[in-house]
C-alpha cells in the first residue's frame, strides 16, 4: 500500500486554453484522471492532488476521487509537494509523487517502480527514461560506479551534463518520512529560483540516504503533454490501447485505428465494431452485437444480438435482436424492447417502446408509451408539445398505425385498435376499434371539362 500525490497546480500556457491543462481530455477521461486511476489501480489507497492554477474549475471537473492540497502561487515542483506535507505526515509506508499531465502512465509501471524501490531498500527512487532527444528535461547524473547522484536542470546543467540523455520523467517513489525530511532542506537557489523537487536526492544522499534510478521500459508512459498535438498524440496511443484490450476480449474491429472508444465501455465478445465507430464513455454493448459504420453511441445500453446501424444513440436502452437504422436517432431516456425494429429516418425520444414493435420509416415518437406488436406505418408523427407544454401518448399493444398519422397528444390508445391513415387523432381511442380521423373522399367527375 501507498499513498501517492499528483502534481497539477500549473498553467498549460502553451494549451492556449481557457482551460487549466489537467482538465483536458483523453479518451474522454481528463488527463489528471488517467493518472488518479492509474496510482489507485496499482495500489494507492489516498491519492492528493496539488491544484493552483483555476483550482476550483479542476476540484469540479475531478471531483471526490481524490483528496486536494492547494499551491495558491506556484514556486516549484519542490514548493508544490510542501503543500501536502500534512498528506505525507499522515502516509503510510510509500508516497508515489506522479504529473497530473502524464496520462499515458500505467499502474503496472507504477507497481513495478514501487516494487523496485523496496527490494534495493532506497529512500527514494526517481523514475528514469533514456531518449534520443533529452532537450528540456533534468538530467540523470550517476557516479562511475552508476548510482544517482543527483538531477540537473536543464538550464542549470553544464555541457557535459548536457549530454545525458537519462531523464527524469518526474516521477518518483519516496520513504515518507524522507521525503518530509528532504522538503525542509529545499531551497530556490538556482536559475530558475524555485524550490526544485529534484534536489531531494542529492539532501537524502548527503543524509547518508539511498537513493536510485528505475528506468522505464516503455518511453510513452512518461510522455508529458503539453500542447494540442501532444494531446492528439497521447489520444491516438491511448485509442490504441483501448481498442486493443477490447479485440483481445473478443470483439471484430475491421479497421481499429477508425474506432474512437472512450475510457469505460463495456462490450461483449463476437461483438463487431464497424469502421467510423465513435463509443463513448459510459456505453455498454452485449454480445453478438453489430455496431454499423458511423454510429455514435453515448452512455447507450445494448442489449445481446442488437444491430445498429449508421445511427446516433444517447442515453437509452437497446433490447435484444433489436435492429436499429440505418440513420436512425435515439434520444435520451427511451427504453427500446427485445426484437423492436427503428428504421431509417425515426427519431425517439424520452419513449418507451415495448418488445415486437415496427417503427420502420420516418417517423417522430416522443413522450411515448408504446406496447408490444405495434406497428407503425411511414410518417406517424408524435405531437407532443402545443408551445408550452409537452404532453405523452400511449399506445397499448397490437395496435396497427395507419402511415401518415399524427397523434395530438394527449392521447391514450387502447390495446388491438387500428387507425386509418392520413388520421390526426385529437381524442383517446378505445381498445379494439378502428379510428379514422380525416375528410371523406369526394370525386368531382368531369371536374377538368366544367372548370372552362
Ligand atoms: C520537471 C523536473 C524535470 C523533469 C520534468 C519532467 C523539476 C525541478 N524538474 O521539469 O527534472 O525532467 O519535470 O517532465 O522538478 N507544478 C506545480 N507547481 C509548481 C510547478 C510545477 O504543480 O509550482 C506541476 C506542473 O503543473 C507539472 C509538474 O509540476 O504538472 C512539472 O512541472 P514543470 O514546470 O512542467 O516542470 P519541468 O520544468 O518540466
Ligand atoms: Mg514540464
Amino acid at each position: 500500500m501507498f499513498t501517492s500525490i499528483i502534481l497539477a497546480a500549473g498553467m498549460g500556457t502553451r494549451m492556449k486554453s481557457k482551460m487549466p491543462k489537467v482538465i483536458h481530455r483523453v479518451c474522454g477521461k481528463p488527463l489528471c484522471k488517467w493518472v488518479i486511476d492509474a496510482s489507485k489501480k496499482a495500489g494507492a489507497d489516498r491519492v492528493c492532488a496539488i491544484v493552483g492554477h483555476k483550482a476550483e474549475m479542476v476540484k469540479e471537473t475531478l471531483g471526490d476521487v481524490c483528496e486536494y492540497a492547494l499551491q495558491a502561487e506556484q514556486k516549484g515542483t519542490g514548493h508544490a509537494v510542501m503543500q501536502a506535507a500534512d498528506f505525507i505526515n499522515e502516509a503510510k509506508g510509500e508516497v508515489v509523487i506522479l504529473n497530473g499531465d502524464t496520462p499515458l502512465v500505467t499502474a503496472q509501471a507504477i507497481e513495478d517502480a514501487v516494487a523496485y524501490h523496496k527490494s534495493c531498500g532506497n529512500q527514494a527512487t526517481v523514475i528514469t527514461a533514456v531518449l534520443d532527444d533529452a532537450t528540456g528535461y533534468g538530467r540523470i547524473v550517476r557516479n562511475s560506479d552508476g548510482n544517482v547522484m543527483k538531477i540537473v536542470e536543464q538550464k542549470d546543467a553544464n555541457d557535459e551534463e548536457k549530454k545525458i540523455n537519462e531523464i527524469n520523467s518526474g516521477m518518483y517513489v519516496f520513504d515518507a518520512e524522507s521525503l518530509s525530511y528532504a522538503l525542509t532542506k529545499l531551497t530556490p537557489n538556482n536559475a530558475q529560483g524555485e524550490y526544485y523537487l529534484t534536489d531531494t536526492l542529492e539532501i537524502l544522499l548527503d543524509a547518508g540516504k539511498k537513493v536510485g534510478g528505475f528506468a522505464i521500459s516503455d518511453n510513452d508512459e512518461i510522455r508529458g503533454i503539453n500542447d494540442r498535438v501532444q494531446l492528439s498524440e497521447a489520444e491516438k496511443i491511448m485509442r490504441k490501447r483501448i481498442n486493443e484490450m477490447h479485440m483481445r476480449n473478443g470483439v471484430t474491429m475491421r479497421d481499429p485505428e477508425s474506432v474512437y472508444i472512450e475510457d469505460d465501455v463495456e462490450i461483449g465478445s463476437d461483438t463487431e465494431i464497424c469502421p467510423n465507430v465513435t463509443l463513448k464513455s459510459g456505453t455498454r454493448i452485449g454480445s453478438d452485437c453489430t455496431i454499423g459504420s458511423g454510429s455514435v453511441l453515448d452512455r447507450a445500453i445494448i442489449h445481446d444480438k442488437a444491430d445498429i446501424l449508421s445511427s446516433v444513440i444517447l442515453q437509452s436502452e437497446v433490447g435484444e435482436e433489436t435492429h436499429v437504422g440505418p440513420f436512425a436517432y435515439i434520444r435520451p431516456n427511451c427504453k427500446v424492447g427485445k426484437d423492436v425494429k427503428v428504421g431509417d429516418f425515426v427519431e425517439i425520444k424520452n419513449s418507451n417502446i415495448d418488445d415486437g414493435t415496427k417503427i420502420s420509416h420516418l417517423t417522430y415518437i416522443g413522450d411515448s408509451d408504446v406496447g408490444k406488436r405495434v406497428n407503425f406505418g411511414c410518417g406517424t408523427v408524435t405531437c407532443n408539445y402545443d408551445g408550452s407544454k409537452k404532453y405523452r401518448t400511449v399506445i397499448g399493444d397490437d395496435c396497427f398505425v395507419g402511415c401518415n398519422t399524427n397523434f395530438v397528444s394527449p392521447i391514450n390508445v387502447g390495446d388491438g385498435s387500428y387507425i386509418a391513415a392520413g388520421s390526426t387523432i385529437t381524442e383517446d381511442i378505445p381498445e379494439k376499434s378502428l379510428s379514422i380521423a380525416r375528410a371523406r373522399q369526394i370525386n368531382k367527375e368531369n371536374w377538368k371539362d366544367k372548370r372552362k
